[in-house]
């Protein structure tokens, strides 16, 4: 897989399938002009007739037969002007991907001179719209090619070449395209993806980059780093756990800062001897999503070739009962050295990650970001748009939100009050991984892992609601399934650290 491929020239220059006209009313984009007048005022009448109104997510499929360089122009509404902002533009970009999946090949894209939007940016969200909106989750369906949908080959954008532009547009390909393959990871059906065949993709993400290296430790190696709490969770399944980790070192990087990404990876989480009932337990495959962020997030870096040393550490493991399964009732042993009652065998994730997040300090990481599909309450409280995430640094808690915002993966601030400690208290040993009282379990989560968190700023985002959809979120995720999640949320923030160089 290689991002599609971009080019910009001038509006006319070069014949493709489709043209796409993002607009918002009125028609005063230069495209726009351009494309209504070419074909005699059609669009306007449109606008007239009310059959055009601009609005988010609407898309119109035009046939044109002269005038100009494509047979068809698709006209995609970006909302009112006063709420414009990249997701509009990214969901135009997917709604004109929607409206051609019959068609697939080259899209050209014109801007709109006239909005308050950046050009490089409209360029940029509208490339990562048409790549994210096109993406089919159907991988597994049998049916013969020509009735699958067809995603957009190659982008045009309808401008004269800066390298500005070719940079937003380029890098948001790539992207798009890097989040497309967490999607994948999350929505491989868990017979085909476990702790071992995770760590396989990971050691060939690796062989794709210069600078990335893989190591996968397995069940030797764990009970040598004395993980208790990671052998645990994975002790009922057959398929063992995994510690999978990707070091990026590229020359030249700054030296102060090594960031630490781990990722929550249970490639299915049934709650083991806690177990959970039958309703969408099949969406269970998605709890490794958090771990396909982090390892998609890291390629991408790498891709990218930001100058920040990184580490990436996914926790694998397969949460299921069976007679050799851990218990209620246990005390486990963490490889930081602390114990930990369990409560409930289904909050395993925070067992996984408090392993993982002691090696990646270990390992050196100064700065580290966690990202767990960890509680329902959060997907309760948040829904599917925002994560919610705890910081224990003011500073870093800036950052990370900055990065959201500008990278589409959204994410809202809840608090780790030292007074919430009393929440993970045991009477036996120094924490317990639940509580009976149903009250902020996604801060006692946090507060757990706070235990594990090391000197430095860390950062714990529970994705449980954004990382994996049970349907169309309406906007440019419009397929259920892996979101992605959280691979241009690391990228973006990397640029960020990059750039205090
Ligand atoms: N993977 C789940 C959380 C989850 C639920 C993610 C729904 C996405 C959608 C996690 O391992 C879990 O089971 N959490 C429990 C914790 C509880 C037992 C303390 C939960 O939130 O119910
Ligand atoms: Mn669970
Ligand atoms: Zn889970």
């Amino acid at each position: 897989m290689s991002p599609v491929p971009i080019e910009i020239v001038l509006p006319g220059q070069a014949r493709v399938d489709a043209l796409a006209v993002p607009v918002s009313l009125p028609l005063t984009g230069e495209g726009a002009r351009i494309v209504d007048e070419k074909l005699g005022g059609r669009l306007a009448r449109l606008v007239e007739s009310g059959e055009l109104r601009g609005d988010r997510n609407e898309a119109l499929l035009l046939h044109v037969d002269a005038g100009l360089d494509a047979p068809r122009v698709v006209v995609v509404g970006l909302g009112k002007r006063d709420e414009l902002d990249l997701d509009a533009f990214r969901s135009a970009g997917a709604a004109a991907a929607h409206a051609l999946q019959r068609v697939g090949g080259t899209l050209a894209w014109l801007l709109d001179d006239s909005l308050d939007v950046p050009l490089p940016e409209q360029a940029g969200a509208l490339v990562e719209g048409t790549i994210l909106g096109g993406y089919s989750p159907g991988a597994w369906k049998t049916q013969d090619g020509e009735k699958r949908p067809k995603a957009v080959e190659r982008i045009v954008i309808g401008h004269f070449d800066t390298q500005e532009l070719r940079e937003a547009a380029e890098r948001a390909a790539l992207l798009a395209e890097r989040t497309n393959r967490a999607r994948d990871l999350a929505n491989m059906p868990p017979n085909e993806l476990n702790p071992h065949t995770l760590g396989e993709r990971a050691k060939e993400l690796a062989q794709e980059h210069e600078h990335l290296t893989c190591d996968v430790l397995a069940t030797r190696e764990l009970d040598e780093l004395e993980m208790g709490a990671l052998s645990a969770v994975g002790r009922g399944s057959r398929n063992e756990p995994r510690l999978i980790v990707l070091r990026y070192d590229p020359p030249g990087a700054r030296g102060d800062v090594v960031l630490g990404l781990v990722g929550k990876s249970i490639t299915f989480d049934t709650g083991g001897i806690s177990l959970k009932s039958a309703p969408s337990m099949e969406d269970m495959k998605g709890d490794m999503a958090g771990g396909a962020g982090c390892l998609h997030g890291i390629g991408a870096v790498a891709a990218l070739g930001l100058p920040v040393r990184a580490i990436a550490v996914l926790a694998a493991a397969e949460n299921m009962p069976g007679g050799d399964a851990f218990r209620p009732g246990d005390i486990l042993r963490a490889a930081n050295g602390k114990t930990i009652e369990i409560i409930n065998t289904d909050a395993e994730g925070r067992l996984v990650l408090a392993d993982a997040l002691w090696y990646a300090r270990r390992e050196g990481a100064t700065h580290i970001l966690d990202l767990a599909t960890l509680t329902g309450a959060m997907e309760l409280a948040l829904g599917d748009l925002y994560a919610g995430y705890f910081a224990n640094d003011d500073e870093w808690s800036e950052r990370i939100r900055r990065a959201g915002d500008r990278s589409g993966d959204l994410l809202w601030p809840f608090p780790l009050h030292r007074r919430y400690r009393r929440y993970v208290d045991s009477a036996f040993a120094d924490m317990k991984n639940g509580s009976t009282l149903r009250q902020g379990s996604p801060v006692l989560a946090a507060k757990f892992l706070e235990e594990f968190s090391g000197d430095g700023p860390w950062a714990h985002v529970d994705m449980a609601g954004p990382g994996f959809l049970e349907r169309s979120r309406g906007d440019y995720l419009r397929v259920p399934g892996g979101t992605g999640y959280g691979v241009r949320l690391i990228a973006q923030l990397t640029e960020l650290l990059a750039s205090e160089l």
